[in-house]
């Protein structure tokens, strides 16, 4: 179903912008025909732009833009709730849309505003730069007066106009966020290229633990990453965590070899699962060499900014009931090859 989020533009104490958001959102919920989420830019806190690099030329290295990037990436459209500042658009809002490109092209977007006269001067700013983003801006939109649609200056008082206007802008938005879908996925992309996409992500994590080289591996795996990995605790929550299981292998092996074997990807727009069979073996900083165990993985990637990531991960042996231990010298069929 099309996702639409509703991004809450101002961040200031005592702002009124809250109220408007949760209208939105609530008239929004009643509707069948879209999913609707609130994205308060509070919770996506942001560097002022400091990107060696534009953002339409790469991602960030930025943790928290990365994260950013990670919780827009999946939306079909967007509603922008804004204020007026200064006859124009607030700057915390702008910044958030200046740290992303990919995420945003080729998507709709519809704003509701407010002001003394209703926040326009904000929305026909917003329109150009959304615009300058490859984003189809639908002609609705939604304009409440400060003066006139809150009581005591307060408490924001929805109007049937106001329900009107919404319903109308909601009804362009997911219609456009819809259609808009076949160019997202982008023409020049296959089965083919996407699954080459996916193993050479996973053939990276092998270079990377080859290379002990931790910053290639962590760019493997979305920031949220969950992985139930073989080693306790039962779950790492987020990429540093699972980074950890990686500098702990680096700090007992002196050469890593990492070995997947019968990987297979089942691939959907943007998120796709996959199982392997993989070894860590190597030589330890003793001297020792280890054979290491097959442990089997699955694999849950998505693809944010064009690029597939890893979001979650599930690394097992199987367990011996009887006993309560992990079976840990099983082999992998062995691979037939021509003649044999
Ligand atoms: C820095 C600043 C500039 C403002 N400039 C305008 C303006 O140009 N036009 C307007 O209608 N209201 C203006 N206002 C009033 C805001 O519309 C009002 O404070 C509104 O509640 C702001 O939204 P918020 O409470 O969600 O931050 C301004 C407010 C601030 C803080």
């Amino acid at each position: 179903m099309t996702r639409i989020a509703i991004i809450l533009g101002s961040t200031r104490p005592n702002r009124k912008g809250p109220q408007i958001a949760q209208w939105v959102l609530d008239s929004a919920a009643q509707r069948g025909d879209a999913e609707f989420e609130l994205i308060d830019l509070r919770d996506h806190p942001l560097p002022h732009l400091d990107e060696p690099t534009p953002p339409m030329f790469g991602p960030s290295a930025d943790e928290r833009v990365r994260a950013w990037a990670e919780r827009i990436a999946p939306f079909d459209g967007f509603v922008f709730v804004t204020p007026e500042y200064n006859g124009g658009a607030p700057g915390v809002l702008k910044n958030a849309i200046d740290h992303l490109f990919t995420e945003w092209t080729d998507k709709a977007v519809g704003f509701v505003s407010y002001g003394v006269s209703g926040g326009v001067r904000s929305v026909v700013q917003l329109r150009t730069v959304c615009g300058t983003l490859g984003m189809a801006d639908v002609g609705y939109q939604v304009a409440i007066s400060l003066l006139t649609d809150f009581e005591n200056h307060a408490t924001f008082i929805p109007r049937d106009h106001h329900a009107a206007a919404l319903g109308k802008t909601l009804d362009q938005l997911i219609a456009w966020s819809t259609a808009l879908a076949p160019l997202r996925r982008g023409a020049e992309t296959t089965l083919e290229s996407e699954e080459a996409a996916l193993r050479g992500q996973i053939e990276k994590v092998v270079e990377g633990l080859r290379a002990k080289d931790l910053e290639a591996v962590r760019r493997l795996y979305t920031t949220d990453v969950v992985s139930f990995d073989v080693e306790p605790p039962l779950q790492h929550v987020g990429a540093a965590a699972k980074l950890e299981n990686w500098a702990n292998v680096f700090l007992f092996f002196e050469s890593v070899t990492y070995e997947i074997r019968d990987l297979t990807f089942t691939i959907g727009d943007d998120v796709a699962f996959g199982h392997a069979f993989a070894r860590l073996s190597g030589t330890l900083k003793n001297g020792a060499a280890t054979s290491g165990m097959w442990v089997r993985v699955t694999y849950g990637m998505r693809k944010i900014h064009g690029t597939w990531l890893i979001a979650h991960d599930q690394v097992s042996v199987p367990l011996d009931i009887t006993s309560g231990s992990g079976v840990v010298d099983l082999e992998p069929e062995p691979v037939l090859t021509a003649g044999r």
